[in-house]
This record gives structure tokens, C-alpha cells and sequence, in this order.
């Protein structure tokens, strides 16, 4: 089917655009009233992600009421830990809790080789399936995947965490283990997001949430070594790296073979777009706090962001999640500017 609105898809090839795509990563839950009153008639989060009609319509629910220029599917990046045999908990206030996690060999075992994921993720495709029915070509939808250091993260500690270090003293004690679980997890993702594109996923993102903790050598050999066999192995489509507080590592992540570069909101757009050059699109990257603002600071903060823009090489997006706490009427203000703003 024909997209109605295709600016998402076109800004990331560096195709010519009318005005600036805008939507916001964690669009989908957290913020909206209409998506805690889906869940609230559910057993909890899970039941949510796996249950493909009400994943599709909480998925849906911003392009209606916030007018996104872009949906992305609801799931999260601890399927794929789950998939590989480690089942994890999302625990009320608190976050994920995995029972097992993998910093021995011995750990090793705990994990499922060779997975067939169109069976063990098979209710995420299907969500894929009807939201594009349920979209009928408003808007592309974004499928994604955690990069698999961020995923190596949460399999090592099996919670958060504001150091990680189970999972930064595994690369240097047992660094072979890392590798060898690193391409485990590479693997899966990539059989993963393939079958997200075949299920109908316009475009692809890689979330490399904790990439900011390791240094710029450790974030080359165990970060972007993978994400680039990633996006090698996924050409032609519109593909996002968002390796947060990755800032140092910029000029290699800009010569990994994808169409665009999320950027966390401690980047300068302009020490970015000279990293980066003119082959890619960034994304980003509004400190989610403006949206705790007045409208006309949300006004002004946003407009200055898009006067930075020295090329239409760009997907207007905050620098990381939005806060759940954050009033959807906010969020609105900051779509309009984008919108009413011309190129
Ligand atoms: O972007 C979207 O709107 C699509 C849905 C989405 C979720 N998680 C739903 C979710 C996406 C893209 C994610 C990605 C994700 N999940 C990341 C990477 C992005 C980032 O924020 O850095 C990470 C690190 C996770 C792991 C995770 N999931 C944590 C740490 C938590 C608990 C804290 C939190 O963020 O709320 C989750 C839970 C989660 N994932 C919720 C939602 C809507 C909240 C759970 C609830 O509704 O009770």
C-alpha cells in the first residue's frame, strides 16, 4: 500500500522533503492517558506486548492523538533476551528483572542456540502485521531491536543499573565469553529485524541505550562491530543507529552502512553534522526536559534546534525517550512547531 505520508522514509534517504519528520522515541505508552487505559484492563506489560491487537492500537494511538509522522511498533528490547531462553519480569516502579543471568560459561547453557524467531517472537510480527493493516499507509511504521551490547547489558545484570559493571568486567575478565554471547544475540537480532521487515516494517531502528559507558576502543570491538554486521546483513532499508552518549565514537558510527544517526541531546547538531557528513540523516535531539517548559520556551527551544539544521538531512526527535511524566499537550506543542516550521 501506498504511504498518505512518507516524509519519515524520504528524510532518512536524504530525498527531497517538504518539511521536517517529527516523532518521539517512547511515543508509543508511557505518556498517554489512552494508553494506560489499554493497560489497566490487562494482567500487566507483558500481556500487552504479546497480545498483537492491543499492541497494534497503543501503537496507533499517538499518530491519532499527538500526529506523529512516524508509528513504532510496541514491544521492547527485552524480547530478544527472552526469545534466547532468559524470561524476564517487568516489575511495577522498578523495571525489568531477569531470574537468570549469563556471566560464567557455565551460564552459557541457559541459552537457546539457533532459535527459530518467527515461532518465538511470532506475536511481535503479528502486531507488525495488523498495525500496518490498522495504519492503511498513514504513516510508516518503525520496527526496532536493542544493539546487542545494550542487550549483553540487561543478560549479564538482569536489572538496571547506574554503572553496569557485571556487564563492563565481563569484557575485560572474560572476553571471549562477551564475544561469543554478543554474536549469539547478533544473530538472533538480525533473523529478527529481517522478519520485522517481511511482517511490513517501513524502516528499522537499533537502540544502544547503555553504548555512553564504555570507552571509544571497547565501544569499536564490542558495540559497533556488531551493529555494523547488523546493517550489513539488512540493506535498502531506512536504518537508525541511536547509540546513546556514544559521543566520541561518532565518526566511526558515521561510516557504519546505514541511512541514520540518532543523537542524545549532549550532541551538538553542528559538531555532528561535520562527523557525519552529508551521507546520513541525524535524528534528534531536544532534551526531553524542554517538554517540562512553558510553551514558548518549548516554542523556542525547538525552533532554535531546527535553524541548526544546515541540510534537509533530518528526522526531528527528542535525544532520548520522553519522560513519562510528561503532559501530552506539551508533547503537541512540540509537533506543531516542528510542522508549522518551513524548510
Ligand atoms: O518507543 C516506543 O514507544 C515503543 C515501545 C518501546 C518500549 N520500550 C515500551 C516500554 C521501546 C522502543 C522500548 C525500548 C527500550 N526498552 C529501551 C531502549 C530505549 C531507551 O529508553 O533507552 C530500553 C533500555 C528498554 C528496557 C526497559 N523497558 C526498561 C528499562 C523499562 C522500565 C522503565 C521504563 O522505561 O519504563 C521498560 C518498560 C517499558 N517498555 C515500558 C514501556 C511502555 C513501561 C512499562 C509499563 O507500561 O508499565
Amino acid at each position: 500500500m501506498k504511504l498518505q505520508n512518507d516524509l519519515f522514509l524520504r528524510a532518512a534517504r536524504g530525498e527531497q522533503i517538504e518539511r521536517y519528520p517529527v516523532w518521539l522515541m517512547r511515543q508509543a505508552g508511557r505518556i498517554l492517558p489512552e494508553y494506560r487505559a489499554v493497560r489497566a484492563k490487562l494482567s500487566g506489560f507483558k500481556e500487552l506486548v504479546e497480545t498483537p491487537e492491543f499492541a497494534a492500537e497503543v501503537t496507533i494511538q499517538p499518530v491519532d492523538l499527538l500526529g506523529v509522522d512516524a508509528a513504532i511498533i510496541f514491544s521492547d528490547i527485552l524480547v530478544v533476551p527472552e526469545a534466547m531462553g532468559l524470561t524476564y519480569q517487568m516489575i511495577e516502579q522498578k523495571g525489568p528483572w531477569f531470574e537468570r543471568t549469563i556471566r560464567s560459561r557455565e551460564q552459557m547453557n541457559f541459552i537457546d542456540r539457533n532459535i527459530d524467531v518467527q515461532d518465538r517472537l511470532s506475536y511481535v510480527l503479528e502486531a507488525i502485521r495488523l498495525t500496518k493493516k490498522e495504519l492503511a499507509g498513514r504513516v510508516p511504521l518503525i520496527g526496532f531491536a536493542g544493539a546487542p551490547w545494550t542487550i549483553l547489558c540487561y543478560m549479564v545484570e538482569g536489572k538496571g543499573s547506574k554503572t553496569f559493571s557485571e556487564s563492563r568486567k565481563l569484557l575485560y575478565t572474560q572476553p571471549e565469553l562477551a564475544h561469543e554471547l554478543l554474536q549469539e544475540i547478533t544473530n538472533v537480532t538480525i533473523a529478527y529485524l529481517k522478519a520485522q521487515v517481511e511482517a511490513g516494517a517501513d524502516a528499522l531502528q537499533l537502540f544502544d541505550s547503555w553504548a555512553g559507558i564504555l570507552g571509544d576502543e571497547q565501544y569499536e570491538a564490542f558495540g559497533i562491530h556488531y551493529i555494523r554486521q547488523i546493517a550489513e546483513a539488512i540493506p535498502g532499508i531506512p536504518f537508525t543507529v541511536f547509540s546513546k552518549g556514544a559521543i566520541t565514537s561518532l565518526p566511526k558510527l558515521a561510516s557504519l552502512p546505514c541511512t541514520t544517526i540518532g543523537l542524545d541531546w549532549n550532541m551538538s547538531m553542528d559538531v555532528a553534522r561535520t562527523l557525519v557528513k552529508e551521507s546520513k540523516t541525524l535524528q534528534g535531539n531536544l532534551d526531553p526536559c524542554v517538554l517540562y517548559g512553558s510553551d514558548e520556551l518549548i516554542e523556542n527551544e525547538t525552533r532554535k534546534l531546527l535553524k541548526s539544521f544546515k541540510s534537509q538531512r533530518h528526522i526531528v526527535n527528542l535525544g532520548h525517550g520522553v519522560y513519562p511524566d510528561i503532559d501530552p499537550e506539551k508533547v503537541k506543542v512540540f509537533i506543531n512547531t516542528v510542522k508549522s516550521y518551513e524548510i
